[in-house]
């Protein structure tokens, strides 16, 4: 069994599976309950929907969405597109390097990798729009969308952030 997660692999598909259901959408109930999809529900969720494990494999892996391990307890996803780097993104992504000692990852269709965070501190994401091109540079922090985002403003929502995540780790 995962040691990560509290419920057996089995049980969280058995769990979600209702008739009718697509993969997907129990892929999303997993993950809604449990904050990642578990590799060990891959073969029980082939089985029961009558799949091979490549293909329920490769829809986690396609859609960027799935994690294959526990998030990180803070997750920066940065855009990287135009409006936004027109906007400063680039300088901003140099400056969150240096303040975190971390490096952006880019999901990527071929790396199996792209999704996992395995439950670390921190994890630096860059997605390509969050719909916020009037406002760039934006941001979101734990799923949280800011806009307008200086390196200044940034160090203070990570602050806010990384006391968040500590707050709960104890708690
Ligand atoms: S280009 Fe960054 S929010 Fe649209």
């Amino acid at each position: 069994m995962d040691e990560t997660i509290a419920t057996a692999p089995d049980e969280l598909v058995r769990r979600h599976l209702q008739p009718g259901r697509t993969l997907l959408a129990v892929l999303h109930a997993i993950q809604d309950e449990v904050g990642f999809v578990p590799s060990g529900t891959v073969v029980p969720l082939a089985k029961a929907m009558n799949l091979s494990r490549a293909e329920v494999h490769g829809v986690i892996t396609y859609y960027h969405h799935f994690r294959s391990e526990p998030p990180a307890a803070v997750t920066v996803q940065l855009c990287r597109a135009e409006a936004c780097r027109s906007m400063g993104s680039e300088a901003l992504a140099q400056h969150i390097e240096t303040r975190t000692g971390c490096r952006f990852a880019q999901h990527r269709h071929d790396d199996p990798h792209a999704h996992a965070h395995g439950g670390g501190p921190l994890a630096l994401e860059s997605v390509y729009c969050l719909g916020q091109c009037a406002l760039s540079p934006a941001l979101t922090i734990n799923g949280t969308l800011h806009a307008k985002v200086t390196p200044q403003k940034f160090d203070a929502l990570l602050a806010a952030a990384t006391t968040v995540a500590h707050t709960e780790e104890a708690a």
